[in-house]
Protein backbone atom coordinates (compact mmCIF):
# COMPACT_ATOMS: atom_id res chain seq x y z
CA UNK A 1 0.00 0.00 0.00
CA UNK A 2 1.43 3.48 -1.15
CA UNK A 3 0.59 5.90 2.18
CA UNK A 4 -0.46 8.86 1.61
CA UNK A 5 -2.17 9.95 4.58
CA UNK A 6 -1.23 9.34 8.05
CA UNK A 7 -2.30 9.91 11.56
CA UNK A 8 -0.86 10.56 15.15
CA UNK A 9 -2.07 10.24 18.02
CA UNK A 10 -1.19 10.30 21.95
CA UNK A 11 -2.49 7.68 24.55
CA UNK A 12 -2.63 6.67 27.89
CA UNK A 13 -0.59 8.46 30.85
CA UNK A 14 1.44 11.69 29.04
CA UNK A 15 5.28 11.91 28.87
CA UNK A 16 7.81 14.83 28.54
CA UNK A 17 8.99 14.67 25.12
CA UNK A 18 5.69 13.48 23.41
CA UNK A 19 5.25 17.20 21.96
CA UNK A 20 8.56 16.64 20.46
CA UNK A 21 7.82 13.41 18.94
CA UNK A 22 5.08 14.61 17.63
CA UNK A 23 6.30 17.33 15.75
CA UNK A 24 8.89 15.00 14.73
CA UNK A 25 6.11 12.93 13.46
CA UNK A 26 4.39 16.32 11.33
CA UNK A 27 7.47 17.26 9.81
CA UNK A 28 9.21 14.25 8.78
CA UNK A 29 5.63 13.24 7.32
CA UNK A 30 5.19 16.55 5.03
CA UNK A 31 8.98 16.10 3.99
CA UNK A 32 8.34 12.22 2.91
CA UNK A 33 5.31 14.42 0.81
CA UNK A 34 2.74 13.52 3.03
CA UNK A 35 -0.44 15.05 4.73
CA UNK A 36 -0.53 14.41 8.73
CA UNK A 37 -3.46 14.62 10.94
CA UNK A 38 -3.40 14.82 14.58
CA UNK A 39 -5.97 12.66 16.33
CA UNK A 40 -6.86 14.48 19.70
CA UNK A 41 -7.40 12.23 23.19
CA UNK A 42 -5.73 9.11 21.87
CA UNK A 43 -8.38 6.30 20.96
CA UNK A 44 -11.28 8.54 22.02
CA UNK A 45 -10.44 11.05 19.96
CA UNK A 46 -10.36 8.22 17.42
CA UNK A 47 -13.71 7.06 18.14
CA UNK A 48 -14.92 10.29 17.80
CA UNK A 49 -13.71 11.42 14.86
CA UNK A 50 -11.81 14.27 16.40
CA UNK A 51 -8.81 15.00 13.59
CA UNK A 52 -7.24 18.02 12.46
CA UNK A 53 -4.96 18.66 9.65
CA UNK A 54 -1.53 19.74 10.84
CA UNK A 55 1.04 21.99 9.12
CA UNK A 56 4.39 22.76 9.43
CA UNK A 57 3.40 25.74 11.80
CA UNK A 58 1.10 23.51 13.58
CA UNK A 59 4.13 22.37 15.62
CA UNK A 60 6.16 25.07 15.86
CA UNK A 61 7.25 26.28 19.32
CA UNK A 62 6.31 22.51 20.94
CA UNK A 63 9.43 20.83 21.29
CA UNK A 64 10.53 22.06 24.73
CA UNK A 65 6.76 21.80 25.82
CA UNK A 66 6.12 19.19 28.50
CA UNK A 67 3.10 17.34 28.00
CA UNK A 68 0.94 16.68 24.86
CA UNK A 69 -0.85 19.67 22.65
CA UNK A 70 -3.01 16.96 21.34
CA UNK A 71 -4.25 15.78 24.01
CA UNK A 72 -4.27 12.23 25.44
CA UNK A 73 -6.81 9.78 27.25
CA UNK A 74 -7.02 6.29 28.49
CA UNK A 75 -9.95 4.32 26.27
CA UNK A 76 -10.33 0.80 27.83
CA UNK A 77 -13.44 0.60 25.86
CA UNK A 78 -10.92 0.27 23.19
CA UNK A 79 -10.22 -3.30 23.62
CA UNK A 80 -13.78 -3.89 22.57
CA UNK A 81 -13.96 -4.70 18.40
CA UNK A 82 -16.97 -2.71 17.68
CA UNK A 83 -15.51 0.62 19.38
CA UNK A 84 -12.21 0.11 17.25
CA UNK A 85 -14.52 -0.46 14.21
CA UNK A 86 -16.28 3.18 14.20
CA UNK A 87 -12.44 3.95 14.92
CA UNK A 88 -11.59 2.05 11.47
CA UNK A 89 -14.51 3.67 9.66
CA UNK A 90 -13.42 7.33 10.91
CA UNK A 91 -9.90 7.07 9.25
CA UNK A 92 -11.54 5.92 6.16
CA UNK A 93 -13.92 8.77 5.92
CA UNK A 94 -10.69 11.31 6.19
CA UNK A 95 -8.90 8.58 3.74
CA UNK A 96 -5.95 8.35 6.35
CA UNK A 97 -3.91 4.95 5.95
CA UNK A 98 -2.00 4.73 8.55
CA UNK A 99 -0.67 5.80 12.26
CA UNK A 100 1.56 7.05 14.20
CA UNK A 101 0.41 5.79 18.33
CA UNK A 102 2.91 7.43 21.02
CA UNK A 103 2.52 5.98 24.41
CA UNK A 104 2.95 2.95 26.34
CA UNK A 105 2.11 -0.44 26.91
CA UNK A 106 -1.80 0.27 26.32
CA UNK A 107 -1.52 2.11 23.47
CA UNK A 108 0.72 -0.42 22.17
CA UNK A 109 -2.06 -3.28 22.95
CA UNK A 110 -4.57 -0.91 21.01
CA UNK A 111 -2.40 -0.12 17.69
CA UNK A 112 -1.58 -4.25 17.61
CA UNK A 113 -5.01 -4.60 17.48
CA UNK A 114 -5.86 -2.10 14.76
CA UNK A 115 -2.89 -3.58 12.47
CA UNK A 116 -4.72 -6.76 13.14
CA UNK A 117 -7.90 -5.56 11.73
CA UNK A 118 -5.95 -3.91 8.84
CA UNK A 119 -4.11 -0.45 9.40
CA UNK A 120 -0.95 -0.19 9.28
CA UNK A 121 0.34 1.25 12.63
CA UNK A 122 3.67 2.02 13.87
CA UNK A 123 4.38 2.90 17.69
CA UNK A 124 6.27 5.13 19.45
CA UNK A 125 7.40 4.47 23.31
CA UNK A 126 6.54 7.55 25.37
CA UNK A 127 6.17 6.71 29.09
CA UNK A 128 7.97 7.66 31.88
CA UNK A 129 7.68 3.83 33.18
CA UNK A 130 10.35 2.67 31.02
CA UNK A 131 8.43 -0.55 31.10
CA UNK A 132 8.28 -2.13 27.39
CA UNK A 133 11.09 -4.66 26.53
CA UNK A 134 13.05 -4.20 23.36
CA UNK A 135 13.48 -1.09 23.96
CA UNK A 136 16.64 0.43 25.74
CA UNK A 137 14.66 3.90 26.77
CA UNK A 138 11.29 5.26 26.58
CA UNK A 139 10.86 9.21 25.63
CA UNK A 140 10.07 10.78 29.11
CA UNK A 141 11.70 8.20 31.30
CA UNK A 142 14.77 10.93 31.39
CA UNK A 143 12.82 13.51 32.05
CA UNK A 144 11.04 12.15 34.70
CA UNK A 145 14.28 10.73 36.50
CA UNK A 146 16.20 14.15 36.71
CA UNK A 147 12.37 15.17 37.98
CA UNK A 148 13.12 12.51 41.01
CA UNK A 149 16.35 13.26 41.35
CA UNK A 150 15.67 17.18 41.92
CA UNK A 151 13.51 16.35 44.35
CA UNK A 152 15.07 13.82 46.10
CA UNK A 153 18.23 16.51 46.73
CA UNK A 154 15.87 18.69 48.01
CA UNK A 155 14.25 16.86 50.03
CA UNK A 156 17.83 15.50 51.41
CA UNK A 157 18.72 18.85 52.89
CA UNK A 158 15.90 19.19 54.91
CA UNK A 159 16.53 15.07 56.29
CA UNK A 160 20.27 16.40 57.23
CA UNK A 161 19.13 19.29 59.06
CA UNK A 162 16.59 17.31 60.91
CA UNK A 163 18.47 14.01 61.57
CA UNK A 164 15.67 12.30 59.40
CA UNK A 165 14.79 9.01 57.07
CA UNK A 166 13.15 10.46 54.14
CA UNK A 167 10.91 7.98 52.52
CA UNK A 168 10.55 8.86 48.52
CA UNK A 169 7.75 7.20 46.44
CA UNK A 170 8.67 7.52 42.53
CA UNK A 171 5.76 6.40 39.46
CA UNK A 172 6.66 3.28 37.44
CA UNK A 173 3.90 1.51 37.40
CA UNK A 174 4.88 -2.35 37.73
CA UNK A 175 8.38 -1.61 36.84
CA UNK A 176 11.46 -0.42 39.04
CA UNK A 177 13.59 0.92 36.41
CA UNK A 178 12.43 4.88 37.81
CA UNK A 179 13.10 3.93 41.36
CA UNK A 180 16.53 2.19 41.06
CA UNK A 181 17.76 5.22 38.51
CA UNK A 182 16.95 7.46 41.08
CA UNK A 183 18.30 5.24 43.82
CA UNK A 184 21.43 5.07 42.05
CA UNK A 185 21.93 8.60 41.23
CA UNK A 186 21.15 9.94 44.80
CA UNK A 187 23.12 7.97 46.82
CA UNK A 188 20.02 6.45 48.23
CA UNK A 189 20.51 4.01 51.74
CA UNK A 190 17.67 1.66 50.27
CA UNK A 191 15.55 0.94 47.40
CA UNK A 192 11.92 -1.29 47.31
CA UNK A 193 10.74 -2.16 44.37
CA UNK A 194 9.11 -5.46 42.50
CA UNK A 195 12.27 -6.37 40.98
CA UNK A 196 14.42 -6.26 44.24
CA UNK A 197 11.63 -7.79 46.17
CA UNK A 198 11.28 -6.17 49.60
CA UNK A 199 12.68 -7.81 53.24
CA UNK A 200 11.61 -5.36 56.36
CA UNK A 201 14.30 -6.68 58.45
CA UNK A 202 16.96 -6.45 56.30
CA UNK A 203 15.74 -2.55 55.31
CA UNK A 204 15.94 -1.52 59.50
CA UNK A 205 19.13 -3.19 59.72
CA UNK A 206 20.55 -1.43 56.62
CA UNK A 207 19.22 1.80 58.44
CA UNK A 208 20.42 0.99 61.13
CA UNK A 209 23.56 0.55 60.13
CA UNK A 210 23.40 4.20 57.84
CA UNK A 211 22.36 5.77 61.00
CA UNK A 212 26.18 4.81 62.63
CA UNK A 213 28.17 6.96 60.32
CA UNK A 214 25.24 9.50 58.57
CA UNK A 215 22.77 11.79 60.37
CA UNK A 216 20.13 11.24 57.52
CA UNK A 217 19.21 8.45 55.31
CA UNK A 218 17.11 8.04 52.16
CA UNK A 219 14.69 5.36 51.26
CA UNK A 220 13.94 5.00 47.27
CA UNK A 221 10.11 2.98 46.95
CA UNK A 222 8.54 2.26 43.64
CA UNK A 223 4.74 2.69 44.13
CA UNK A 224 2.33 0.36 44.29
CA UNK A 225 4.88 -1.60 46.76
CA UNK A 226 4.09 -0.90 50.36
CA UNK A 227 2.32 2.38 52.08
CA UNK A 228 5.09 4.55 52.66
CA UNK A 229 3.32 6.16 55.86
CA UNK A 230 3.11 2.89 57.61
CA UNK A 231 7.02 2.66 56.21
CA UNK A 232 7.61 5.97 57.81
CA UNK A 233 5.93 4.64 61.53
CA UNK A 234 8.04 1.45 61.44
CA UNK A 235 11.19 3.33 60.50
CA UNK A 236 10.77 5.87 63.40
CA UNK A 237 9.94 3.55 66.03
CA UNK A 238 13.01 0.93 65.14
CA UNK A 239 15.79 3.17 64.01
CA UNK A 240 17.51 6.43 65.58
CA UNK A 241 16.18 8.16 62.85
CA UNK A 242 12.46 9.99 62.83
CA UNK A 243 11.31 9.36 59.51
CA UNK A 244 8.72 11.09 56.87
CA UNK A 245 7.09 9.66 53.91
CA UNK A 246 6.64 12.26 50.51
CA UNK A 247 4.73 11.12 47.47
CA UNK A 248 6.15 12.51 44.12
CA UNK A 249 3.58 11.69 42.07
CA UNK A 250 2.26 13.37 39.03
CA UNK A 251 5.14 16.12 38.72
CA UNK A 252 7.34 13.65 37.43
CA UNK A 253 5.19 13.37 34.41
CA UNK A 254 5.23 17.18 34.12
CA UNK A 255 8.11 19.87 33.10
CA UNK A 256 9.69 20.72 29.68
CA UNK A 257 11.64 17.81 28.06
CA UNK A 258 15.39 16.95 29.15
CA UNK A 259 17.42 17.85 25.95
CA UNK A 260 18.21 13.89 25.81
CA UNK A 261 14.53 13.49 25.63
CA UNK A 262 14.29 16.09 22.91
CA UNK A 263 16.44 14.14 20.68
CA UNK A 264 15.36 10.95 21.37
CA UNK A 265 11.92 11.77 20.37
CA UNK A 266 12.96 13.62 17.52
CA UNK A 267 15.03 10.61 16.18
CA UNK A 268 12.26 8.19 17.22
CA UNK A 269 9.53 10.37 15.15
CA UNK A 270 11.11 10.24 11.77
CA UNK A 271 11.71 6.70 12.18
CA UNK A 272 8.10 6.17 12.41
CA UNK A 273 7.47 8.03 9.59
CA UNK A 274 10.14 6.59 7.63
CA UNK A 275 9.15 3.16 8.14
CA UNK A 276 5.58 3.70 7.50
CA UNK A 277 6.74 5.10 4.10
CA UNK A 278 8.73 2.22 3.46
CA UNK A 279 5.77 0.06 4.12
CA UNK A 280 6.01 -1.67 7.40
CA UNK A 281 2.99 -1.77 9.94
CA UNK A 282 2.55 -3.89 13.53
CA UNK A 283 5.65 -2.67 14.60
CA UNK A 284 7.25 -0.27 17.31
CA UNK A 285 10.24 2.30 17.06
CA UNK A 286 13.06 0.97 19.81
CA UNK A 287 16.34 2.31 20.58
CA UNK A 288 18.62 -1.29 20.79
CA UNK A 289 22.29 -0.71 21.32
CA UNK A 290 22.25 3.25 20.37
CA UNK A 291 20.59 2.09 17.48
CA UNK A 292 16.94 3.53 16.46
CA UNK A 293 15.32 0.31 14.99
CA UNK A 294 12.03 -0.97 14.44
CA UNK A 295 10.28 -4.36 16.47
CA UNK A 296 7.22 -5.87 15.84
CA UNK A 297 4.69 -4.81 18.89
CA UNK A 298 4.36 -8.58 20.43
CA UNK A 299 8.26 -8.61 21.10
CA UNK A 300 8.30 -5.74 23.54
CA UNK A 301 5.45 -5.99 25.96
CA UNK A 302 6.85 -6.41 29.06
CA UNK A 303 9.75 -5.34 30.76
CA UNK A 304 13.35 -4.74 30.29
CA UNK A 305 13.81 -7.19 33.89
CA UNK A 306 17.66 -8.28 32.81
CA UNK A 307 18.71 -4.66 32.71
CA UNK A 308 16.99 -3.41 35.80
CA UNK A 309 18.16 -6.39 37.79
CA UNK A 310 22.15 -5.20 36.49
CA UNK A 311 21.38 -1.90 37.86
CA UNK A 312 20.40 -3.08 41.00
CA UNK A 313 23.42 -4.96 41.46
CA UNK A 314 24.86 -2.02 41.23
CA UNK A 315 22.96 0.04 43.53
CA UNK A 316 24.19 -3.27 46.07
CA UNK A 317 27.81 -2.77 44.92
CA UNK A 318 27.62 1.30 45.83
CA UNK A 319 26.22 0.57 49.67
O1 LIG B 1 2.25 5.11 32.99
C1 LIG B 1 2.58 6.35 33.51
C2 LIG B 1 2.04 6.50 34.90
O2 LIG B 1 2.40 7.79 35.38
C3 LIG B 1 2.49 5.43 35.90
O3 LIG B 1 3.78 5.65 36.39
C4 LIG B 1 1.40 5.54 36.95
O4 LIG B 1 1.25 4.32 37.62
C5 LIG B 1 0.18 5.88 36.14
O5 LIG B 1 0.64 6.42 34.90
C6 LIG B 1 -0.76 6.86 36.77
O6 LIG B 1 -1.88 6.96 35.97
P1 LIG B 1 -2.94 8.14 36.07
O7 LIG B 1 -2.32 9.41 35.58
O8 LIG B 1 -4.07 7.70 35.19
O9 LIG B 1 -3.31 8.26 37.51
Amino acid sequence: MIVKRIGVLTSGGDAPGMNAAIRAVVRAGIDLGLEVYAIHNGYLGLYEGDFERMYRKSVSEKLRLGGTFIGTARLPEFSDPKVREVAIENLKHYDIDALVCLGGDGTYHGAQALYEMGIPTIGVPCTIDNDLAGTEFTIGFDTALNTAVDCVDKLRDTSTSHHRCSIVEVMGRNCGDLAIWTAIAVGAEFVICKETGFDMEDLIDNINRAAETKNHAIIIVAEHMVDVNMLAKEVSERTPFDARASILGHIQRGGKPTARDRVLASQMGVKAVEALVDGEGGVCVCIDKSKIVTKPFTEVFGENEMLIKDKYKVFKRLW
